[in-house]
Parts: C-alpha cells; structure tokens; sequence
C-alpha cells in the first residue's frame, strides 16, 4: 500500500516506519494518525516481521498533534469523532515496537514516542508536553504514561509549565532506555528490531504483554499474569530449541511460531 505521510520499509524481519511530512515537522494530523495506525497493523497481522522500528527526521521525530487542523474544532467534533482515540492501536499491536526520537518530540509526538515498547533517543532529542501553552492538555496519554515513565514531580512539571527536557535530562528520569549519537541512532534502532526481531515471536509478544501489564494491574496480579505466561511458554517449541541449544553451546534458532 502506498501512502502520503509516512514510509514503509521492510529488511528481514524487521519493519521501519517513517513520518514524513517534513513541511510540518511531522505534526501529526489524522491522516498521519490513519496511516500510522493502518500500516503498523498490517506489519502486526505478518508473521514475517517480528519488530517494528517507528521514526521520523533528523530535526523531528514529531512536533505535536498537527494544531493548525485542531484550532478551529469544537467539543462536539472533538467528542463524536472521537478524536485521537484510534491511536490507541497502537499500543495494542502485539508486535514489539521501537521508537527512534531525534530531535522534538513534543505533545503527540512524545506521546506517540511513549506508545511504544523501547524507546531510544539521539543526543538532540527534546521531550515534551507543551500542550498547556496552547491551552489545551495531552490527548493521547500524555499525562498518563509520562507519569508512569518519570514520576508526578517531572510529569507535572513539564504539563504544568511546559519546560521540555533534552535527551540527557529524558534518560536519568527512565523515559528512554539510552542515548545515541543522532548519526548512529536509525542504525542502533534498527539493530535492537533486529535482535528482537530474531527470539522467539509468540515468546517475544509474551514478555511484552507481561511488561505492560504492570501498567495495568497490582503486583500480585501482575506476578500472578507473569507466572501464567512463564508456564505457557513451556508449549512454545523455542523454549526446547532455547534450553537445547544453550546445553549444546551453539546460537538458537527459534521457529517464529
Ligand atoms: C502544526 C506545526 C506544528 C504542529 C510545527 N509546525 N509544529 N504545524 N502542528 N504541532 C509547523 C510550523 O507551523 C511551521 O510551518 C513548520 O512546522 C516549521 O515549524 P517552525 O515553528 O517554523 O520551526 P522552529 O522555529 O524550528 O520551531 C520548532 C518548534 C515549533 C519549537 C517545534 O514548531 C513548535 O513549538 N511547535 C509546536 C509544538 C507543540 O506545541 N506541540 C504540541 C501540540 S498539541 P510553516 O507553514 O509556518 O512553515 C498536541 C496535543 C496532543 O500535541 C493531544 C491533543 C488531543
């Protein structure tokens, strides 16, 4: 399928899905949001791919929900088309997903950023949820999962003023896993897919169900959910090729199944 604002690409089993409206320094309009959401799908219902790596430009990763389309809204738009809402699909793809930030990653932007499952940034990434100058508040989670990520003093600081932080401040707080040279960073991205890509898929969906699953629920119940897939596992044929070809001493070659 081809579309307008973004790029598809494929290389073994992983995918690589690029923002591209340069022009608006990737603001994310709903035909963004559609296509986003359509392709990542699709990539999703393939058993060949086994890691998502989603990206925008070296200057921006994306620089908020698109505001010149939102400005002249009212509620009633907002409310019956449920505005946003389809973005949530894409937390709930079942593939692991990468995020690879360089440059602003603001409102949506970090907000789309955080729907992923890994989140790396390059050493000129700039996070933020700078909705409340505009008058508005994060609509895709934002004010949710940023709290999650850094804890209630950062995440109201940063909704209440605005202040964005930069990719060392993003990295000592835990909303990215590491920091890469911008140039090395779609390289270092698609990497980490491809070691991903290369477990076990139904394995690999299983350790990010569990994961995110702390988001969700108590401790008890998250351990309790952990251990019912910990079991589970034992049906899965890569857990006998894993376990074997560690007590053989050669590299594993897991079935994607
Ligand atoms: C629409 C945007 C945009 C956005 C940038 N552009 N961000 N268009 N929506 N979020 C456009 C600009 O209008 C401009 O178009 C072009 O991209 C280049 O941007 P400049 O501002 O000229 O670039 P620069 O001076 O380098 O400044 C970069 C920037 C600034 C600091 C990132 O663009 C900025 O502050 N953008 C808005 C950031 C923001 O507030 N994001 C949160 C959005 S609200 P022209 O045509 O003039 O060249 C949000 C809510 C989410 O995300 C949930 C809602 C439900």
């Amino acid at each position: 399928m081809t579309y307008g604002t973004i790029l598809v690409e494929r290389k073994d089993r992983t995918a690589l899905v690029t923002l591209n409206r340069p022009e608006a320094l990737n603001a994310l309009n709903l035909q963004v949001m559609n296509e986003v959401v359509a392709a990542t799908e699709e990539l999703d219902r393939d058993p060949d791919i086994g890691c998502i790596v989603l990206t925008g430009s070296e200057r921006a990763f994306a620089a908020g929900a698109d505001i010149k389309e939102m400005r002249p809204r009212s509620y009633m738009d907002m409310y019956l088309s449920d505005w946003f809402t389809a973005w949530d699909r894409l937390g709930a793809l079942r593939t692991p997903t990468v995020a690879a930030v360089s440059g602003y990653a603001l409102g949506g932007g970090c907000e789309l950023a955080m729907l992923c499952d890994i989140l790396l940034a390059s050493d000129t990434a700039v996070f933020g949820q700078p909705e409340i100058k505009l008058g508005v508040i994060p609509g895709i989670g934002g004010s949710q999962r940023l709290t999650r990520a850094v804890g209630k003093a950062k995440a109201m600081e940063l909704c209440l003023t605005g202040r964005t932080m930069d990719a060392a401040e993003a990295e000592r707080a835990g909303l990215v896993s590491r920091v890469v040279p911008a140039a090395d960073l779609l390289a270092e991205a698609l990497s980490v897919a491809g070691t991903v890509a290369g477990m076990s898929a139904p394995v690999a969906m299983m350790a990010k169900e569990a994961v995110n699953r702390s988001f969700e629920t108590t401790l008890a119940e998250g351990v309790r959910f952990e251990r019912r897939l910990f079991h589970a596992v034992f049906a899965v044929e890569d857990q006998k090729e894993g376990m074997t070809a560690f007590a053989e001493k050669r590299v594993p070659v897991f079935g994607h199944r």
